[in-house]
């Protein structure tokens, strides 16, 4: 799996349709809801990750870090796609990508996540943005991305469908998730350019 590097260069985006199968998104989907069983789930903490404040206005959803990619065959595929993406991403930008980070993200019905940028001024690490769609939402739960020379134009409106992915520039891409009318359900990957941890 590729993407499309020069859509990613010319607008700061690019989508690709069916990269994944129905069949391996619902083993992933049933994968990780199983981690959601087990409470390993938590309310997305906006900010700092110790920063106990969990700031509501901002987003409405649940996430979960993904640490175990050998756990599902079809997880270690996509941990395989995604480090080949890091190669091509790195190769093509000249960027100094050094790992990834993913999230399993769930919006209940009346989520959202209102307009903002994935690279944090306090951490600007986050390169490049990465979703994968795992369903269909057929009303709600939009991905709207905006203009990188206007943040207030919208440039694309995109209705996540099963196996969809999605990819934008974190530093550039102004973008929200409109409500969620039904169960939304993603996992979103950062490619970053520092080694160490903070998660954030
Ligand atoms: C994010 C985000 C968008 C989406 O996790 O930072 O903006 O479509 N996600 O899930
Ligand atoms: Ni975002």
């Amino acid at each position: 799996m590729t993407l499309d590097l020069k859509a990613l260069e010319n607008q700061g985006w690019c989508v690709a349709e069916q990269v994944y199968s129905d069949e391996f998104c619902s083993q992933v989907v049933t994968h990780l809801n199983e981690l959601l069983a087990q409470a390993e789930f938590h309310s997305a903490a906006v900010g700092k990750k110790l920063d106990k404040t969990v700031d509501k206005s901002i987003r409405k959803s649940e996430i979960c870090w993904i640490d175990h990619w050998q756990a599902i065959d079809e997880l270690s595929l996509l941990k395989r796609d995604l480090e080949h993406i890091m190669d091509e991403v790195k190769n093509y930008f000249l960027l100094s990508l050094k790992r990834f980070e993913s999230q399993f993200a769930v919006y209940p019905i009346g989520g959202y996540y209102k307009k903002h940028l994935d690279q944090l001024r306090k951490s600007p690490h986050r390169q490049l943005s990465h979703i994968l769609y795992l369903n269909d939402c057929n009303e709600g739960g939009e991905l709207v991305l905006y203009d990188r020379n206007n943040k207030l134009k919208i440039a694309q409106v995109i209705r996540p469908k099963k196996g969809q992915c999605v990819a934008f520039l974190s530093a550039q891409i102004y973008h929200e998730v409109l409500p969620v009318k039904d169960k939304r359900l993603s996992i979103t990957t950062w490619f970053r350019d520092d080694e160490i941890c903070p998660l954030v």
